[in-house]
């Protein structure tokens, strides 16, 4: 089993690229690296359905000929992928030679095996869909994709014996639970399976359309446009001969999203079977893409671009947002809002922090070289296991396509990282010379922050690579060995150098467009704050902001890291606010300063000395940086 074949929908050429394209083709990149960083030989396929009736309107709306038109547009496609870092080892075009090619080889094949016949066939027909309608289907006499009224069509046609094969498909996806998964739309087909589907037309009179590939066996005839696409698969690996079909259709995969679950799920299969195929190994469905909770559609304007998210907010932000939102398999709604939260949470907060804090240590305690780590205490241990768990799931998780899982798991180990410094304190081992110790701690930081940055490698590739690289690691696939990185530790070499700084994930601020801000549109966002737990401004507003001036500032006993500090709020008397600001400034330094303090919070006693508010401060690349305000203002101004 050491190949891997994973293939994307082929995307029409009526649209542009979008977030649900992009999304689909981002999810097989990533697999697609995951399987190549367990070392396996990958083939990764995407590319564009050019044929039938769709694309012919589409051109004569744009007064150019279908040739013409699905040139440039699939040429979009194209070189969309390459920016969103997508990887592919081929992206076909149903108007490629060889596909044409490949089609006529299947017909014919299925032709002789005696399963094509030529029948008449009155049915409505709705052009949006390019299929017939049985009158049972139809919602009110209308298409229920399109609500447009189908034109009864009948003619002399030629038919796929689907039929046929729809009893040993069932059998089949029963003793074969993991050909289609999620269960969701495994138990969606089985449903469908026990109507009677019957057969399948498979062809177009030339008199009606002929932007299409010819039946072999019939010159007034083109190929119906699902028969033609859905063969792409095959011809990608040269099907039937070709060296790549022996190597990777046993370990095929289909990537789609639940809309195209039929053809790829009934008619796909039963085609095989029919042509003497081995049936693919597995079917990955998806849901929906929906723009805060809408319809994505050209006509309520809220298409998403994925070019416009990567320049607004960087596309390792874009990639794993994608991947950590959707929980594969329901539909998810996507907002600028969420990608911002999470940008900012995930990857500026827990990931940016920890490299830049541990950079920072590494180069002021040991000048930029990775210590030599002694031994262990049951502190580093627990952090060793904790990472080695967390890296088996997600090890686990991301090959079933669980990726919001799989990463929910790495970031356990990225906040257990951060918790770690802060519970081991470099600042102190290294205030107390305790040196063998800290070289321990920083050691095995640089090494979690190694693991983490080559498991991401799939998600995120060039800042993988970056983010190894400021850990002097070179990222080199044909080393990695994703099963020992669970097992074992100390892969980071000790001397070597590490960068000085390090801003993988700038905080960004949220970007909207006035265009999105209609009415509905701002009722949404509101709708979507509440779910996350945004407070009221009526909540916010109780909260009693000050400026005050230090001036007075002492330790507290027995606490390495409070202090305790008296501010003049322009009271009676100075109030007294127990801080943790012990690690970060000796008692001095912060007199004279102006400092922002809730100043209506219940006083309590820390460490048995009263507390009569909070000083607001960021901890930011190893320091603690106080709030403050840039000019001189009275003590006691309220922060409004
Ligand atoms: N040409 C056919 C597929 C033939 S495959 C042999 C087709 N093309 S399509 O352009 O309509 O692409 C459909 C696919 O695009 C979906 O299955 C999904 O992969 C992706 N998506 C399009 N819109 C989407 C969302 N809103 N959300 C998620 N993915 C969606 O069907």
């Amino acid at each position: 089993m050491n190949t891997f074949f994973i293939s994307t929908p082929i995307y029409y050429v009526n649209a542009k690229p979008h977030l649900g394209h992009a999304y689909t083709t981002i999810v097989a990149d990533s697999v697609n690296r995951f399987h190549k960083l367990q070392g396996k030989e990958t083939y990764f396929l995407t590319g564009t359905d050019e044929h039938g009736d769709k694309i012919v309107q589409a051109a004569e709306k744009n007064k150019q000929t279908p040739k013409e038109y699905v040139d440039i547009i699939s040429k979009l496609f194209k070189d969309t992928w390459p920016g969103l870092e997508i990887e592919y080892n081929r992206f076909i075009r149903t108007t490629d030679p060889d596909h044409i090619a490949c089609v006529q080889t299947f017909l014919q094949r299925v032709y002789d095996n005696g399963d094509i016949y030529f029948g008449e066939y009155g049915g409505f027909y709705c052009f949006g869909c390019e299929r017939f309608y049985t009158e049972k289907e139809l919602q009110d006499g209308l298409c229920p994709d399109h609500q447009t009224k189908p034109e009864f069509i009948q003619e002399k046609n030629y038919f796929f014996r689907m039929s046929k094969y729809l009893k040993p498909l069932r059998e089949y996806i029963e003793s074969h639970p993991d050909f289609i998964q999620p269960e969701r739309y495994r138990n969606e087909v089985l449903g469908l399976l026990k109507e009677d589907l019957g057969d399948l037309c498979i062809s177009r009179p030339k008199s009606r359309l002929t932007w299409g590939i010819e039946l072999p066996f019939d010159k007034n005839f083109v190929t119906y446009v699902w028969f033609d696409a859905l063969i792409n698969y095959i011809t990608a690996l040269g099907w039937p001969d070709g060296e790549n079909f022996q190597k990777f259709w046993p370990n095929a995969h289909h990537l789609v999203a639940k809309d195209i679950l039929k053809p790829h799920a009934i008619f796909w299969p039963t085609m095989l079977m029919a042509a003497g195929v081995d049936l693919y190994k597995g079917l990955r469905v998806h849901g929906y893409w929906t723009v805060n909770e809408t319809k994505m559609s050209k006509s309520l304007g809220n298409v998403v671009s994925p070019m416009s998210m990567k320049d607004k907010y960087g596309l390792s932000a874009f990639r794993y947002f994608l991947l950590r939102e959707m929980q594969f398999g329901l539909d998810a709604s996507f907002s600028e809002e969420a990608l911002v939260g999470r940008l900012n949470a995930d990857l500026a907060n827990d990931l940016g922090n920890l490299f830049s804090r541990v950079l920072t240590m590494t180069n002021k305690y040991f000048a930029g070289e990775v210590p030599e780590p002694g031994s262990l205490e049951k502190i580093d241990e627990d952090a060793l296991e904790l990472g080695f768990n967390a890296l088996k799931n997600y090890q686990d998780l991301f090959p079933k396509f669980q990726f919001s899982k799989a990463l929910s798991s790495l970031w356990e180990l990225v906040r257990h990282l951060n918790k770690y410094i802060d519970t081991c304190a470099p600042w102190s081992l290294y205030k107390n010379k305790e040196t063998e110790r800290l070289k321990t701690v920083i050691y095995i930081l640089l090494e979690g922050m190694r693991k983490i940055g080559l498991h991401l490698w799939p998600v995120m590739p060039s800042t993988s690579i970056k983010m190894l690289s400021q850990l002097g690691v070179d990222f080199d696939l044909q080393k990695v060995n994703l099963d020992q990185e669970t097992k074992q530790w100390g892969g980071l070499k000790p001397g070597i150098k590490v960068a000085k700084k390090s801003n993988l994930f700038p905080r960004r601020e949220l970007k909207l467009e006035k265009s999105c801000e209609t009415k509905t549109e701002a009722q949404k966002v509101r709708k979507s704050q509440k779910e996350k737990n945004y407070i009221e401004f009526e909540d916010f507003v109780k909260v009693e902001l000050k400026v005050g001036k230090v001036v007075k500032a002492q330790k507290v006993p027995k606490a390495d890291k409070l202090l305790q500090v008296f501010v003049d709020l322009g009271e009676n008397e100075p109030r007294q606010v127990v801080a943790g600001l012990a690690e970060y400034y000796e008692p001095d330094e912060l007199i004279g300063k102006q400092v922002v303090v809730v100043a209506n919070l219940k006083p309590r006693k820390l460490r048995g000395v009263l507390s009569q508010g909070m000083i607001l401060a960021v901890q930011a690349k190893g320091k603690m940086e106080l709030l403050t305000v840039s000019g001189e203002v009275k003590p006691g101004s309220k922060v409004s």
